[in-house]
C-alpha cells in the first residue's frame, strides 16, 4: 500500500471498521491441558491449515530441558511464532501464542498484556490446576475477559456440575455455560446449545485430523437419538438457568462471569462453537490507556508496544524479531516511527508476520494485529513505538523472581561479547539482570521465575553470543522491592542483599519468607513490597 495514498477520512473509516473485525486472544492453560492441540484445531477450522499437526509437530511440545536444547531448530509454535492470524466468518482472528511451561510464565504475562480476551483451557479430568489458578488470578487482576473451555471431554472426567462449582468457588468467577455436554465425560456425543435448545451432535474423523462434521437436531429428535443422556443434559441446563448461570455479555466483559464451552480438541469437537463465541462475544480492540492514564483512541496516529522479542527464528540470518501489538492507527510498512524510551527514530522497512515456521512480509496492519519488526536491536520488551503524536504505554508487568544465579564469562578475554549478550537477554526479557557495585559488571545476578530460564540464558550465551558462561546458584528464594534510603540498612542485615534492575527498581533478595519477617520485625518501618506489578 502506498503511504498517504488514501485520504485521511477514508483511513479513519477503514481503521474503525477493520479494528471492529479484529479478535485478539491467547489460549492459556496448565501444561498438558491441550493448548497446542486446540490452537491447531482452531486454525484447522478456520481453514488456515488443512490438517492438524501442520503447525506444530508433536515433538515440538515436549517441555523437558534436554528436549528444549535439542529442539533449538525444531521447536514448536510456542517458540517460533508469536501469533497466528486467520479469517473466520467476517472476523480477523489473531491468536497469540503463549509458552506452555510454567517457568516461562513471565512471557505468558507479557502476551496477556497484548490481548483483548483469553481462552482458559481446563482438563476435564483434572479440574483447576496450580497454573490454571495463577492465570485466572492474572486475568482477573488485569480485567481480561475469559472464555473457559473444558477440554478432553472424550475421556473420563469430573461431573460437569461439580466442575462449575469448583470454578465458582475457587476463582470467584460465575461460570455461564453456553453449551452443555450430552453424555458423561468419556462418552462425548455432542452438546446442548443452551441459547437455542438444539442438540449439536458430533461425529468423529480418523485421528481427529480433519474437521468433525456436526449435525443439528431439535429437542424431539435429540431425545429419540440419545434418550436419557439428552434429558439429563436438558435437566442440568435448566438447573443452571435457575441458579443464575446464564450468559450476560456485560458481566463477561467486566470479568465477573466466564462463558463455558465443552470440547475435545483432539477430536475437533466443539471447536466451531469456540470460534463462533470469539467472533460473537469476545471484544474487539478498544482505546488503550497510556502510562499517564490518557486513552489512545484506535483511530489516533499509529502506536504499538513490544510484547515479545525472539532471536534465532531464522538460523540463516541471525536476526531478532521484535513483536509489537498495534494499539492505534494504520501500520504501513516503511513508516518511520519514534521509540518513546529514547526519542530516536525507528524504520519499519522489514515487517513480518510469523505463522508457524513461515514468515511473510506484512504491508499493513490494524489495531489488535501483531507485527514482527526485524532487526529491532534498539528495542526492548515493553517499548512503545508511535507516529507523530507522542504516547508511552505502561511498563509490562514483571514477575517476582524466585531463582538467582551469578553469571560469569568462562573466558575472561571475551568480556565484550559477554556484556553484549547479557544486555541482549535482558532486553528480550529472557531473564532479569540484577547488578550491584559490590558484584561489579563482570558478575551480575540473573533472576528468574523458573530455572529453565537459566538453561535458555546459558544456551543463548554460548551459541548466539559466543561467550560461554558459568552460573553459580545463590540461595535466595525471595525478592522484594525497596527504596534507596533502606539500602544500607538491608545490606547490613545477614543474608540480605540489595541489587538494582535496569528499570530503576531496587530488589532486596532474601533466603526465604522467614528472613523477610525477621527483617520486618527488626525494622518495623522498612519499605518492602511485592515486585510483581
Ligand atoms: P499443552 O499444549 O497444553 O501442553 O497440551 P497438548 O496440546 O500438547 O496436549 C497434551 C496431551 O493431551 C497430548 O497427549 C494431547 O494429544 C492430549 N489432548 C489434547 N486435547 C485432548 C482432548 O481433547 N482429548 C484427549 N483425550 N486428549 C487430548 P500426549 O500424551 O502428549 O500425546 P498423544 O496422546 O497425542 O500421543
Amino acid at each position: 500500500m502506498q503511504h498517504g495514498a488514501l485520504s485521511d477520512v477514508r483511513l479513519d473509516t477503514d481503521i474503525v471498521s477493520e479494528t471492529a473485525r479484529r479478535r485478539s486472544f491467547a489460549v492459556i492453560s496448565h501444561p498438558d491441558a491441550g493448548k497446542s492441540t486446540l490452537t491447531e484445531a482452531l486454525a484447522l477450522h478456520a481453514h488456515a491449515i488443512t490438517e492438524a499437526g501442520h503447525i506444530n509437530g508433536k515433538s515440538g511440545r515436549r517441555h523437558t530441558v534436554s528436549d528444549w536444547m535439542e529442539m533449538e531448530q525444531a521447536r514448536g509454535i510456542s517458540i517460533t511464532s508469536a501469533s497466528l492470524q486467520f479469517e473466520y466468518r467476517d472476523a480477523v482472528i489473531n491468536l497469540l501464542d503463549t509458552p506452555g511451561h510454567a517457568d516461562f510464565s513471565e512471557d505468558t504475562y507479557r502476551v496477556l498484556s497484548a490481548v483483548d480476551a483469553a481462552v482458559m483451557l481446563i482438563d476435564a479430568a483434572k479440574g483447576l490446576e496450580a497454573q490454571t489458578m495463577k492465570l485466572f488470578a492474572v486475568c482477573k487482576q488485569r480485567g481480561i475477559p475469559l472464555i473457559t473451555v473444558i477440554n478432553k471431554w472424550d475421556r473420563p472426567g469430573l461431573d460437569p456440575l461439580a466442575l462449575m462449582d469448583e470454578i465458582a468457588e475457587r476463582t470467584g468467577l460465575n461460570p455461564t455455560p453456553l453449551t452443555w455436554p450430552v453424555g458423561v465425560a468419556g462418552d462425548f456425543r455432542g452438546v446442548l446449545d443452551r441459547a437455542t435448545g438444539e442438540y449439536l451432535r458430533f461425529t468423529g474423523t480418523a485421528g481427529g485430523a480433519h474437521i468433525a462434521p456436526q449435525e443439528v437436531l431439535d429437542d424431539a429428535s435429540a431425545f429419540a437419538r440419545e434418550g436419557s443422556a439428552w434429558s439429563t443434559a436438558v435437566e442440568e441446563s435448566e438447573l443452571l438457568g435457575a441458579s443464575g448461570a446464564d450468559h450476560s455479555q456485560e458481566s463477561f466483559l467486566a470479568g465477573v462471569s466466564t462463558p463455558v464451552l465443552f470440547a475435545s480438541a483432539v477430536r475437533n469437537f466443539g471447536v466451531h462453537a469456540l470460534l463462533d463465541v470469539l467472533v460473537d462475544l469476545a471484544p474487539s480492540p478498544g482505546a488503550r490507556a497510556a502510562a499517564d492514564g490518557t486513552p489512545r483512541a484506535i483511530d489516533a496516529p499509529f502506536s504499538a508496544f513490544v510484547f515479545k522479542m525472539q532471536a534465532g527464528m531464522d538460523t540463516a540470518h541471525r536476526d531478532r524479531l521484535a513483536f509489537v501489538r498495534v494499539c492505534s492507527g494504520l501500520f504501513e510498512r516503511g513508516m518511520v516511527l519514534t521509540l518513546a524510551r529514547t526519542g530516536r527514530t525507528f524504520a519499519t522497512k522489514y515487517a513480518q508476520q510469523a505463522f508457524g515456521r513461515e514468515r511473510t512480509v506484512i504491508d499493513s496492519a490494524y489495531p489488535g494485529d501483531v507485527v514482527g519488526l526485524v532487526n529491532g536491536s534498539d528495542l526492548r520488551v515493553g517499548d512503545t513505538l508511535y507516529l507523530s503524536k507522542h504516547v508511552e504505554f505502561p511498563p509490562l508487568p514483571t514477575f517476582a523472581p524466585e531463582h538467582f544465579a551469578v553469571v560469569r564469562a568462562r573466558d575472561a578475554g571475551r568480556y565484550k561479547q559477554f556484556r553484549r549478550g547479557i544486555d541482549q537477554l535482558e532486553a528480550e526479557g529472557v531473564v532479569q539482570v540484577l547488578r550491584s557495585e559490590l558484584r561489579g559488571d563482570q558478575a551480575p545476578v540473573l533472576a528468574a521465575v523458573g530455572p529453565m530460564q537459566f538453561e535458555v540464558a546459558e544456551h543463548r550465551m554460548a551459541h548466539d553470543f559466543s561467550s560461554p558462561v558459568r552460573l553459580e546458584r545463590l540461595s535466595y528464594t525471595r525478592a522484594m522491592t525497596t527504596t534507596r534510603e533502606w539500602v544500607a540498612t538491608l545490606d547490613a542485615e545477614h543474608g540480605v542483599e540489595v541489587l538494582h534492575r535496569h528499570d530503576g527498581a531496587l530488589l532486596a533478595l532474601f533466603s526465604d519468607i522467614w528472613r523477610i519477617s525477621a527483617v520486618r520485625r527488626a525494622h518495623p518501618d522498612v519499605v518492602l513490597a511485592d515486585p510483581a506489578a
